[in-house]
């Protein structure tokens, strides 16, 4: 069945963002991600580990939903796909990403950063987007400037989010989660300290509940 993306990101609200340069971490990750409450992750193609560690996580831990991101191509949608993942970021909008996403059946989270972007991706049928990369684009006025004309469209702003502006992202009505790197920073990663992970998600997750 395909992953219920906009039922996924509002009960959640955050959308973990992971480089991972080793796989064989995937795993006592995704345990910190579950621990830490937030049983979400989005894999990027940043590095060649990418579609292992989906896999990996995938495979160890079914009450995780693994996503990819910083896909690309439809090349890796098929990899991603393949390996797990159950749904799909990319920092921009490509119709050729989104045909393959729709082919696969496989839910997918365009990046916008224009009124433009978001009618590709209103074309091709996402009416959830991530704003991308929300602070460096301008931030909260931005966004609300982009959400006044596209009343359908829900927003996962992410780039420069961080603990202290979290909460203004959230109260905005058309934002239903934030992507983030924060809580699961690649070096504390390499370190294998994934009790610190489990921290670090445990304090966003109350957070953004607030
Ligand atoms: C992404 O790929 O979504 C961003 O690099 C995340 O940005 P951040 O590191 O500022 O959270």
């Amino acid at each position: 069945m395909p992953t219920d993306l906009l039922g996924l990101l509002l009960r959640h609200r955050l959308v973990p963002v992971i480089a991972l340069n080793d796989a064989g971490h995937a795993e006592p990750l995704g345990r910190a991600l579950v621990a830490g409450g937030l049983p979400i992750a989005e894999i990027t193609f940043r590095t060649a580990a990418a579609a292992d560690a989906i896999h990996r996580m995938a495979t160890a831990l079914p009450e995780l939903v693994v996503g990819a991101g910083t896909v690309l191509t439809p090349a890796q949608v098929d990899a991603a796909v393949d390996a797990g993942a159950r749904f799909i970021v990319s920092p921009g909008t490509s119709a050729r990403v989104l045909a393959r996403c729709a082919e696969r059946g496989v839910p997918a989270l365009p990046g916008v950063a224009t009124a433009t972007d978001i009618m590709a991706a209103l074309d091709h049928g996402a009416e959830i987007v991530k704003f991308f990369p929300a602070e460096a684009a301008g931030g909260l006025p931005v966004l609300k400037a982009l959400a006044a004309p596209f009343g359908q469209v829900r927003f996962v702003p992410t780039g420069g989010i961080t603990p202290g502006n979290l909460a203004s992202y959230l109260a905005h009505p058309k934002v239903v989660a934030c992507g983030g790197t924060w809580m699961v920073k690649t070096d504390v990663i390499d370190r294998g300290a994934f009790d610190e992970v489990e921290d670090a998600v445990r304090e966003a997750v109350v957070l953004a509940a607030r």
